[in-house]
Order: C-alpha cells, then sequence, then structure tokens
C-alpha cells in the first residue's frame, strides 16, 4: 500500500513574527485554561425564573403583545438553540483545524501545538454545550427540537474549499466575541450559569479566532485568482445554508413556544416568526459580519467585484 497520502507536505518556513502569534495563543491559552465543572457549571441548574440569553442578542424587545414570563420562555428557547447551534458549528471548526494542522506536522511546532491546543478546547466546549443541552431539557417541557444534525452539516461545510470553511470559521469564533460584551452588562433577570457560559468560552475563543486569522491568511497566500474566485462562491453558499439552517430552527422553536403556551392570533403568530428568525440571523449571521476585525480581513482578500458579489448574497440576510 502506498504511504503517499499519509505523508505530511515540506515544512514551510514562517516569520519570527507570525510564529510569536501562534506562541502568544499558546500562552494565554494555557493561563485562562478551564474546566467545565470546577469552573463553568459548579453544581449549578439553570433557573427557569431568568432569562438565558440577554436582551442584546435576543431582539425580543421588537415583539408587542406577549408578557414578561413569555418572552423569558422564548430566550431560554433561543438559548437552547445557542448551545445546540455552537455544539454544532465546533464539530467541523474542529475537523477543518485538524485538518489544516497536518501542515505544521514538520516544520514549526509552535504552530502545531497552537492548533492542538484550540483542537482541544473546541472539543471541550462541545462537551460543556452537550451538558449544557442535557441540564436544559430536564428543566423545560418537552417537545423542542434542534433541527440540525452534526455530522451532515460538517461533511456539507468541509466539502467547500478550506479558503471558505476558515473564512466561515473566522466570522464565527469572532462573533462569540460580540455575544460576550452583548453578556456582560449588570442585568439581575439574567441566568448567572448562562453569563459564565459566555465569559468562558469568550476567554478561549478569543485565542481561536487569531488563529482562524493566521490560518486563513496562510490558505489565502496559496491560491490562484480563480481558486480565490471559486472560494468566494463557496463562502456564499456556506452562509446561504447557515441562512436555511436558522430558518428551519426558527420555524421549530416558533412550534415549540406555541406548543407551550398555546395559539395566538395570525398577526402575533407572524411578529413571532420574523422577531425569532431576525434574533437568528443577528445572532449567527450579522454580529460576525458587523465584526470591524472580519470585514476587514474579508475585503483586504477579495477584489472589489468579489466583495460586491459577497455583500449582495448577504444583503436578504441582513436586513
Ligand atoms: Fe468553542
Ligand atoms: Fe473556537
Amino acid at each position: 500500500m502506498s504511504t503517499d497520502v499519509l505523508a505530511p507536505p515540506a515544512p514551510q518556513a514562517m516569520d519570527p513574527e507570525t510564529t510569536a502569534r501562534y506562541a502568544r495563543c499558546i500562552e494565554i491559552s494555557k493561563r485562562v485554561r478551564w474546566e467545565i465543572d470546577r469552573d463553568v457549571i459548579r453544581s449549578r441548574n439553570f433557573d427557569f425564573d431568568r432569562k438565558f440569553l440577554p436582551d442584546g442578542l435576543t431582539q425580543l424587545e421588537h415583539l408587542r403583545d406577549f408578557s414578561t414570563g413569555e418572552k423569558y420562555l422564548l430566550s431560554q428557547i433561543q438559548g437552547r438553540t445557542y448551545v445546540n447551534m455552537f455544539c454544532m458549528v465546533e464539530r467541523f471548526i474542529n475537523a477543518k483545524l485538524l485538518d489544516v494542522s497536518r501542515e505544521h506536522w514538520l516544520g514549526d511546532q509552535v504552530a502545531l501545538e497552537a492548533l492542538i491546543r484550540f483542537s482541544d478546547e473546541e472539543l471541550k466546549h462541545q462537551a460543556l454545550f452537550r451538558r449544557l443541552e442535557h441540564l436544559m431539557a430536564v428543566g423545560m417541557e418537552p417537545g423542542y427540537q434542534f433541527v440540525p444534525e452534526a455530522d451532515p452539516v460538517a461533511q456539507l461545510v468541509l466539502s467547500k474549499s478550506t479558503w471558505a470553511v476558515l473564512a466561515l470559521t473566522c466570522h464565527i469564533e469572532l462573533f462569540t466575541q460580540t455575544h460576550y460584551q452583548r453578556s456582560i452588562h449588570v442585568d439581575p433577570d439574567l441566568s448567572e450559569l448562562f453569563k459564565d457560559v459566555f465569559l468562558f468560552h469568550w476567554k478561549e475563543e478569543s485565542q481561536h479566532a487569531v488563529l482562524d486569522e493566521l490560518e486563513w491568511l496562510r490558505e489565502d497566500a496559496k491560491l490562484t485568482p480563480a481558486q480565490r474566485d471559486a472560494s468566494v462562491n463557496d463562502l456564499i453558499e456556506l452562509m446561504r445554508a447557515i441562512d436555511g439552517l436558522l430558518v428551519l430552527q426558527s420555524q421549530s422553536d416558533v412550534r415549540y413556544f406555541v406548543r407551550l403556551r398555546g395559539l395566538r392570533s395570525p398577526e402575533q403568530l407572524a411578529q413571532l416568526h420574523a422577531v425569532m428568525l431576525k434574533a437568528y440571523r443577528w445572532q449567527y449571521i450579522v454580529s460576525g459580519i458587523e465584526q470591524p476585525r472580519f470585514f476587514q480581513l474579508l475585503t483586504g482578500m477579495l477584489t472589489e467585484e468579489q466583495a460586491n458579489r459577497v455583500t449582495r448574497a448577504l444583503t436578504p440576510m441582513i436586513t
């Protein structure tokens, strides 16, 4: 049997400044390292009299004719979808980062260590989100459904070019920083456990976003103009696929709410559908697009025509 497929590529020299950025990620990763039970959950359970996601993420202020208790329930449903969404996206993120780590097997071992730590943290995050899903499943009425399945979604995402997957990944890991910022204001009605989830996730995601950037730029430097152009179309397809999942999940979450709280008038139902989809689009698409770093990186790699193509494709999702 040929072993060529197992042979790592020849190592490429890395400039000292880039190696220093990987090294800095390792140093911070060691310093902020946390454990699921000892630091995050700490034998706590969710308080179902509180909101799970902060107002800055839920968009529920746009809902009229819904009581405060109903809005709390909707924030809990959105919170449950939040942990499931991250459990799903971190599946393909981890697979892609392990894939690109192959190019550091030989050569710069600092970069390799940074990506191995990244992968280890992402596996831990998935385990945390599974634990949180279990706590919510125990405390909430039956009937909630998370529609997408992690592995088929990962297979679809990973079928696209590495450039596009790294772009999507960088976008996701940058928006976790926005989500943390929206969770830190004082709100006595916000779940303390969920606030800690934002805090601890952000601590490690901050390094991941830097590593995504380094790997994305490294991948970009290898592409021909034609390959980059095809990758832009891949990124658009990925964004559309994510948006399609958000449409399905928002519909499922509205059905769950109606099942628990009873039928609404057609106008209220339409309003609820619109607000839930707007919230999910904001959480998983717009908050990343609006990240100045993501915009700067993306536009720095694209021609004006390619940037306009991306903008045209995203416009229906962000307005
Ligand atoms: Fe994560
Ligand atoms: Fe991450």
